[in-house]
């Protein structure tokens, strides 16, 4: 069986027996790699849709499992897959120190060695890993391709919350050996997603618990797929989808159960552009399938605080970067691409065949044939 899988832009279909390593590499498709035998790791990928054998997880923490990353070059895939490179914040490097002082202008200098080969370039950021809201932020200055230590500095203030061996101030014998985790590497250190308002279990079951809630987005999403506002941005996905993320994510708000596996909403909704008075539309459905299911204004306010603390995410007027990887991606735009197999045209919902040119629309993921783009052009 031939499984395809989908990476970034592209697309391979992956031959009998073949790792997803191999495959990405035959695409083209620009894999990051090393040993090619489970102990780097530096294959890692994250498979946002399909089924990831356990082999290919056995060696990663539970927390990485967790958020289904597993590594490509033991991996022989058991079905289609949708893949892409992991989030900086999740990339978390083990490090040992070996130098820390203080420089003139008041910053600190660290130079540390890594855990496990770290890809960067100087001048990219990493955070340390503390756990709080505001990790600070560690901008490396060495060359990978000259220097065999890693030297970051950061501002002294930034250190203050950290370990007096992280602070310049300690003789080399105190500090050498250290050990701390770095975050990243960045080209910008994106703002850390805040936490979602409170959990408040008991809230859920006031609600009505699983089963209610699951009618209430069951009759919300019919609303949507119905309205002719709110219908076209959810023209690639299924409504069983649509309602399966909402339910999981608003159930991972309210009670704090880490069941949630999605993107957050910045990074979800990046290419809409949604305005206040779109999000208030949206807003207006819910509120009438909350009525229709018997729910007060209390529990509703309650409902609704929940969804509006993401307002700032969700409304703008542009379209934002999404996030892949170690970059900013801003996927806008069309292009002319070559099908590598045969496929539906998003438009006329003709066939189109492998080999026909089409027009890629980037943000939404949509093709059209040849015939509808011409008509377009
Ligand atoms: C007018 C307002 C909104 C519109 C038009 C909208 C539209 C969409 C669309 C089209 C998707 C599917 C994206 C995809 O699968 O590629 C989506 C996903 C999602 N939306 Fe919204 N949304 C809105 C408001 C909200 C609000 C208020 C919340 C939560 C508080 C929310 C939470 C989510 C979540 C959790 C996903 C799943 C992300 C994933 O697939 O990984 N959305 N939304
Ligand atoms: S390439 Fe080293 S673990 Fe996959």
């Amino acid at each position: 069986m031939s499984h395809v899988l989908s990476f970034e832009d592209g697309h391979v279909t992956a031959q009998e027996g073949e790792t997803v390593l191999n495959a990405l590499l035959r695409a083209g498709l620009d894999p990051a790699f090393s040993c090619k035998s489970g102990s780097c790791q530096t294959c890692m990928l994250q498979a946002e849709r399909g089924d990831i054998p356990e082999r290919a997880q056995r060696v990663l923490p539970m927390h990485l499992r967790r958020l289904r990353y597993f590594l490509p070059c033991r991996c022989v895939p058991t079905g289609a897959m949708q893949l892409r490179r992991p989030h900086p914040n999740d990339l978390v490097v083990g490090c040992q120190l070996c130098e820390a002082s203080l420089l003139e202008d008041g910053r600190i200098s660290l130079t540390f060695e890594t855990g496990r080969p770290l890809k960067y370039r100087s001048g990219q950021r990493m955070r340390i890993v503390t756990g709080a809201e505001d990790e600070p932020v560690l901008t490396l200055t060495s060359c990978p391709e000259r220097d065999l230590l890693v030297t970051g500095v950061l501002e002294a203030a930034d250190a203050l919350p950290l370990a007096p061996e992280l602070q310049g101030t300690l003789g080399d014998e105190e500090i050498f050996g250290y050990p701390f985790e770095l975050r990243g590497p960045f080209d910008d250190v994106p703002p850390r997603e805040l936490p979602a308002p409170d959990a408040d279990a008991a809230l859920w079951d006031e609600l009505g618990g699983d089963v209610k809630v699951r009618a209430v987005m069951e009759a919300f999403y019919a609303k949507v797929y119905a309205d002719e506002r709110l219908s076209p941005f959810f023209v690639k996905v299924t409504r069983e989808r649509a309602i399966d993320k909402q339910f999981s994510f608003m159930k991972q708000c309210v009670t704090g159960e880490k069941i949630y596996m999605g993107d957050r909403p910045r990074n979800a909704h990046h290419w809409m552009i949604i305005t206040h008075e779109l999000f208030d539309h949206r807003r207006a459905l819910m509120h009438d399938t909350l009525v229709e299911h018997g729910l007060g204004d209390t529990l509703i306010g309650r409902w609704t605080a929940y969804e509006e603390y993401f307002r700032p995410d969700i409304v703008k007027s542009a379209k934002l970067p999404r996030y892949l990887g170690d970059q900013m991606v801003a996927s806008s735009g069309v292009t002319r691409e070559v099908m590598g197999e045969s496929g539906m045209c998003d438009q006329c919902q003709g066939e189109v065949a492998a080999g026909e040119t089409v027009l890629l629309h980037h943000h939404m993921g949509t093709i059209s044939c040849g015939r509808c783009s011409a008509a377009s052009a």
